[in-house]
């Protein structure tokens, strides 16, 4: 039986997802311990974890690296990876956002040349460009993104919102949700066809942890 490997986007995702995994059996004790080491392996159920920068995952499953990802929505938007996405986990839940100060809402469409920070600038063009049909000159950030409009770097910023602490701490409000957003567990799609059974155990077990978990 060979490996399989599952990508985890660092950080608060990774933890939660850990939490599932060890739930439906597998050994992540030692990604549990504080260190530096950036793969894991569970000898017993023949799996590997490995930690990545967040918008690393698509690409590692995309190119079969990792059989399985765990990732939030808006990093699949933005990287557009031919993948399967299979299971809304229903954490990490938040919403992309156009904000910016209150005294433009309801007036983004008669700014002609608007001037946007994001992090995701894709999904910033599909929404103003594509959606919106309105000319947008977007400005890529990697973080701190409510900033820009504070110091004139940008009019308004597209990022993501989930208590609205930051933006109320900043002075800015949200002016048009662009859509919502949570954890997914996305699935090599060759992976799918060689190893279907083992994969589709535990996106099965994923499936109604997370649905009894939102009842
Ligand atoms: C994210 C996001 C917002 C903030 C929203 O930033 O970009 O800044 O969280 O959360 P809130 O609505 O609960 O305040 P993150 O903390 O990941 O740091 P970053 O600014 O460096 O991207």
């Amino acid at each position: 039986m060979r490996y399989l490997t599952v990508a985890l986007a660092k950080g608060r995702l990774a933890e939660l997802a850990m939490d599932i995994f060890i739930s439906i059996g597998m050994d992540c004790s030692e990604m549990k311990e504080k260190t530096r080491k950036l793969i894991f392996t569970d000898e017993k159920n023949k799996m590997k974890f490995i930690l990545v920068k967040a918008s690393d995952v698509p690409t590692y499953v995309e190119y079969g690296a990792a059989d399985i990802g765990i990732v939030g929505k808006d990093t699949i938007l933005e990287e557009g990876r031919n993948l399967y996405e299979m299971v809304d986990l229903g954490f990490g839940k938040c919403r992309m956002c156009v904000c910016g100060p209150v005294d433009l809402k309801g007036r983004l469409d008669e700014i002609p040349e608007l001037q946007a920070a994001a992090t995701s600038p894709g999904i910033a063009r599909r929404y103003f460009q594509d959606e919106k049909g309105q000319t947008i000159d977007i400005i890529k950030l990697n973080g701190s993104v409510e900033l820009a409009p504070l110091v004139g770097l940008s009019d308004v910023i597209v990022d993501i919102v989930e208590t609205g602490k930051t933006l109320k701490e900043n002075g800015l409000d949200v002016l048009e949700p662009i859509c919502g957003l949570s954890a997914r567990l996305v699935v090599n799609k060759v992976s799918m066809k060689m190893e279907r059974e083992r994969i589709m155990n535990i996106v099965n077990s994923f499936r109604s942890i997370t649905e009894e978990a939102q009842k």
